[in-house]
């Protein structure tokens, strides 16, 4: 009878830390959480991100979170945890796929996991300018890539914006390929971007993003590559003095969800998460361009600051064929050319 009774308190608490892991879902949704009704459910979103304050994605994720809330009458709660507080760029993805939080906006790049075809957009000088490059993740070949995420257990909910990626160093200013010999490249992760470097002389070392500005003050590398929100908000401005505006490549954030926590939401709730989310990526795009304008004119303050020009760029892009070369059958010819000059 004892053993019986001991059996059972097992199998009791078996069930409620079962219940309590099931991320995602409030304790008011508990055993309702049915996602047939027609009733916006109760839950608690945890929202997690690298991005330090004054980067758009932190002003898009606040936005998010206010009109989620507002949207939804306060049955949906919004956690939001910036700056790497919860997880790194190393460890978000697996806390995303393991439910234990909801929502995340890695940098494209970091999905070269699942699927290499998303170095696209760190392909150097392929887009050339912003409205090409939404356009082709808006409404082109683009939306096709991030349905490849689905088998992964990866929903996407909308995709903002970085912006174009910049060089900062150390040591001197850049015009041409030579300039960034032995220069030592804080990379994100990626085939493209190593050999980017590689192409170029210089050495490439991947660092998480919120561990880059230790790393470049105590001289581990001297240089990087990101956009201006992400070069001025990260500080980089306090250890780094060159700035070559080169608009290499992009730097942009798909925001994404896991499919079990969608797929165990009702329509009701899945529709009132998309509207908030479609309206915080046009406020999330517009702070993004603003805050690059405005960040270039602080960071010319400080930093020396140069411009390549088309003639210099060419020089680049003829240094780099060898890259083009290789990588047009990872991403495919055909997404390549519906990118190329956009
Ligand atoms: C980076 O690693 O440089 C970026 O992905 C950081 C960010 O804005 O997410």
């Amino acid at each position: 009878m004892k053993k019986k009774f001991g059996i059972l308190v097992v199998l009791l608490v078996l069930i409620f830390s079962l219940a309590a892991c099931s991320g995602g879902e409030s304790k008011e949704a508990g055993g309702s959480a049915s996602n047939s009704g027609n009733e916006i459910q109760k839950i608690t979103i945890k929202f997690s991100h690298v991005g330090y304050k004054g980067a758009p994605k932190t002003a898009g994720a606040d936005k998010f979170k206010e009109i989620l809330e507002e949207k939804s009458g306060g049955k949906i709660k919004v956690e939001v945890y910036p700056a790497g507080q919860l997880y790194g760029d190393r460890e978000e993805m697996d806390a995303l796929l393991a439910n234990n939080v909801q929502i995340i906006m890695p940098s494209m790049t970091k999905l070269v996991v699942y699927n290499p075809q998303f170095q696209i957009l760190d392909i150097p000088f392929l887009f050339k300018t912003r409205e090409g490059f939404f356009d082709f993740w808006d409404n082109g070949k683009g939306k096709e890539m991030f349905s490849t995420l689905e088998d992964k257990g990866i929903v996407t909910l909308g995709l903002w914006e970085g912006g174009f990626k910049q060089l900062v160093n150390n040591r001197n200013p850049i015009k041409k390929p030579g300039d960034l010999k032995g220069l030592k490249f804080r990379i994100q992760a990626g085939d493209v971007l190593e050999k980017q470097f590689k192409v170029l002389g210089a050495d490439a070392s991947v660092i998480p993003y919120n561990e880059t500005y230790t790393a470049l003050q105590t001289g581990v590398v001297d240089s990087t590559e990101n956009m201006l929100a992400n070069i001025y908000s990260s500080k980089y401005q306090e250890v780094l003095k060159y700035l070559t505006i080169s608009n290499h490549g992009r730097l942009d954030y798909p925001v994404i969800t896991n499919t079990t926590f969608w797929n165990g939401l009702n329509d009701a709730t899945k529709k009132v998460i998309q509207e908030a989310m479609d309206e915080a990526t046009k406020y999330e795009r517009e702070e993004a361009q603003k805050m690059s304008e405005d960040y270039l004119k602080q960071l010319s303050k400080v930093m020396k600051v140069n411009e390549l020009t088309e003639e210099e760029k060419n020089v680049f892009i003829k240094q780099l064929q060898p890259l083009y070369d290789e990588f047009e059958s990872v991403i495919g010819k055909d997404y390549m050319d519906a990118a190329r000059g956009k």
